[in-house]
């Protein structure tokens, strides 16, 4: 598929659940949200359906969501359909990788081959601040990550640094992503739902900081077409092992190479993360839509997907929607 400014659009983010079993102050509000009735959240089969009919209009990438995805009921079955019905060889999830440990080997089993597990301090103090709970959360998401990586998975860490927050903990994860031999992605904030509330340190401070550290740093020449990377530029310092990520939405838009689409646990397909614009697909898939029907919704919508986020100028435009019901 293409859109109106002749962007390839070959990938889709499936939200599973607005439901998560963490409450990250920069994702969800402190009361939790009105979560999407049972009835209104597609079905595994309804999902699996969409995605099939995405791949026949040329999605090659999926990416599951959520909330958090691993609290959604059935998963492994619905990869084993997005592998083997709808065809897809990279299935990849974004994950806060607290229930990981007992599900990695099986995930991997059905066809996941990649993973993102948010990672944001090394703390539990400050786990339990950021995320709002307690107990053991931050080793069951460390335990987690080991199990993906025994598993085989792909393993990425991401980092929201937040100012005042965990600032301290941002050398202690390059450490800790070296010694797994993973990538650690940082990524500027973005002013959605309810991180307004938090600042934002830039990627050009963060580099500068890392420098300090670890000597000059090099931007890593990506190996891939520009249109097939995704939004991470990497970079490599002179006394680090590994390559650190940084996901710039605010001061290096990546959106002129924009591939995606998403798609929310309730059927909605939201055309880019800022704005709320998209297509209802669940009203005309439950009232009996034949596929070719849907391909028109979707191909559709597509052509209209806009160029660019604004987040900086436009901030009345910005999606109502917190992110635990987007996914990211
Ligand atoms: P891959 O490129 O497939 O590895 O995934 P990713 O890094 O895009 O996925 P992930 O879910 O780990 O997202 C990391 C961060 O990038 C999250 O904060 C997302 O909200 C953000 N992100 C992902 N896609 C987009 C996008 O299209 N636009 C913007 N502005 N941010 C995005
Ligand atoms: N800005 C940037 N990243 C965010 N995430 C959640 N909310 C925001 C935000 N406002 C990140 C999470 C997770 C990924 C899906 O998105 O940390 O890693
Ligand atoms: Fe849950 Fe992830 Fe949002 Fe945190 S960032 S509340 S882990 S969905």
């Amino acid at each position: 598929m293409t859109d109106g400014y002749g962007r390839e659009i070959d990938y889709l983010r499936i939200s599973l659940t607005d439901k998560c079993n963490l409450r990250c102050s920069y994702c969800m509000p402190r009361e939790g949200i009105r979560h999407i009735e049972h009835g209104d959240i597609l079905t595994l089969e309804e999902t699996g359906r969409l995605a099939r009919i995405m791949a026949e209009l040329g999605i090659r990438r999926v990416r599951l969501t959520g909330g958090e995805p691993l609290v959604r009921r059935g998963i492994t079955d619905l990869i084993k359909i997005l592998r083997e019905e709808c065809g897809f060889n990279e299935i990849s999830m974004t994950s806060n990788g607290v229930l990981l440990a007992d599900m990695a080997e099986g995930l991997y089993d059905v066809g996941l081959t990649d993973i993102n597990i948010s990672l944001d301090t090394l703390r539990e103090d400050c786990f339990s601040l950021i995320t709002r709970s307690e107990g053991s959360g931050l080793i069951c998401t460390l335990d987690g990550i080991d199990s993906a990586l025994e598993a085989g998975l792909r393993v990425k860490l991401n980092c929201v640094p937040m100012r005042g927050i965990n600032e301290e903990d941002i050398i202690p994860l390059t450490e800790y992503a070296a010694d797994k031999g993973v990538s650690i992605r940082f990524i500027e904030l973005m002013p959605i739902g309810c991180a307004g509330s938090f600042e934002r340190i830039s990627t050009d401070e963060l580099i500068r900081r890392l420098e300090d550290r670890y000597g000059a740093s090099t931007p890593v020449q990506c190996s891939m077409k520009a249109d097939d990377r995704g939004p991470a530029e990497y970079y490599t310092f002179q006394e680090y092992r590994g390559q650190i990520g940084f996901i710039s939405p605010i001061s290096h838009k990546f959106c002129d190479r924009c591939r995606r689409i998403r798609l929310t646990a309730g059927g909605f397909l939201k055309l880019c993360l800022q704005y709320p614009d998209g297509v209802d697909l669940k009203i005309p898939l439950r009232n009996g839509a034949r596929d070719e029907e849907l391909k028109k919704l979707i191909a559709d919508a597509v052509k209209v997907k806009p160029a660019s986020h604004s987040f900086d100028t436009l901030r009345d435009t910005i999606d109502k929607r917190r992110m635990v019901e987007i996914g990211g």
